[in-house]
């Protein structure tokens, strides 16, 4: 456990001298105007489809392999890769950091979910899960995820949520993406590390899915793990730029 959390902290280290403002709590570059624009454009889709007199489907989740059947009335969803047990700067934990913040931000805006989890699962020692999700990153792998969202016609805005691990994405939120046609949709990422910041990761999720990437936030995830009023109102603020 030293010897890879002293080497992980060199790297965090490096990472957070070149990381864009990771310093701070929580960081969303300043939103565009037309991010403004194209979410109200996706959010008016529902309003005109929920004006039709047969809308009668009750809410639900797509937060399990059983994903919502019928159209939950909601066309915005938060899909998130997120591991609870022993992690770097945390200690161990019941709920993963990016898993609170995609909640909150759930909540906020009034979507269905998705927890994006391995058939197998990652090991709790956190050495011995940094060693698997460097081989999945070696290796390119595409590691089989349980269940699927349904109805993925329903969605028209993706909250796309991830912890950085070495410095990209984990490989099954690689295998989430490859997994659905994006034609059309807007994904918003957010994303807790330790101090490497977004790490290119929303210009990676643009090239693989070919989908609108709006501006993203990104947090420390001991910042998440912790979240407090300050942390909510900048969540928050982001949201009310995006247009939410
Ligand atoms: C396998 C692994 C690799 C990680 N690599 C990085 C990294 O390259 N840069 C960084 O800032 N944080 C890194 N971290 C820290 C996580 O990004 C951070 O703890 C995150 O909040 C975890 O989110 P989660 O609890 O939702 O899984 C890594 C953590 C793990 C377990």
């Amino acid at each position: 456990m030293k010897k890879l959390s002293l080497f992980f902290s060199a790297v965090m280290l490096c990472l957070t001298l070149t990381a864009c403002g990771s310093g701070e709590p929580a960081k969303a570059s300043s939103v565009a105007e037309s991010d403004k624009s194209i979410v109200q454009e996706k959010l008016n889709k529902t309003e005109s489809k929920s004006e039709q007199p047969d809308e009668t489907a009750p809410a639900e989740t797509a937060d399990s392999p059983d994903s919502p059947e019928t159209d939950s009335g909601t066309n915005i969803l938060v899909a998130y890769f997120s591991r609870a047990d022993e992690n770097y700067s945390v200690g161990t934990v019941e709920v993963g950091n990016t898993q609170i913040l995609a909640e909150y931000i759930a909540g906020e805006v009034g979507a269905d979910s998705f927890h994006i989890e391995t058939v197998t699962p990652y090991p709790a020692d956190y050495d011995e899960c940094c060693d698997v999700a460097k081989q999945e990153q070696k290796d390119n792998a595409r590691p089989e995820i349980i269940g699927s969202v349904e109805n993925t016609e329903q969605y028209d805005i993706v909250f796309l949520g991830y912890p950085i691990w070495w410095g990209d994405m984990p490989m099954a939120v690689y295998t989430f993406m490859d997994s659905y046609d994006w034609t059309d949709k807007v994904v918003i990422p957010f994303c807790t590390h330790e101090g490497s910041g977004l790490s290119g990761t929303d210009s990676s999720i643009a090239s693989v899915t070919g989908a609108q990437v709006l501006t993203a936030i990104d947090m420390r995830g001991s910042t998440a793990q912790a979240l407090n009023d300050d942390t909510r109102q900048t969540v928050r603020s982001w949201l009310d730029d995006l247009g939410f």
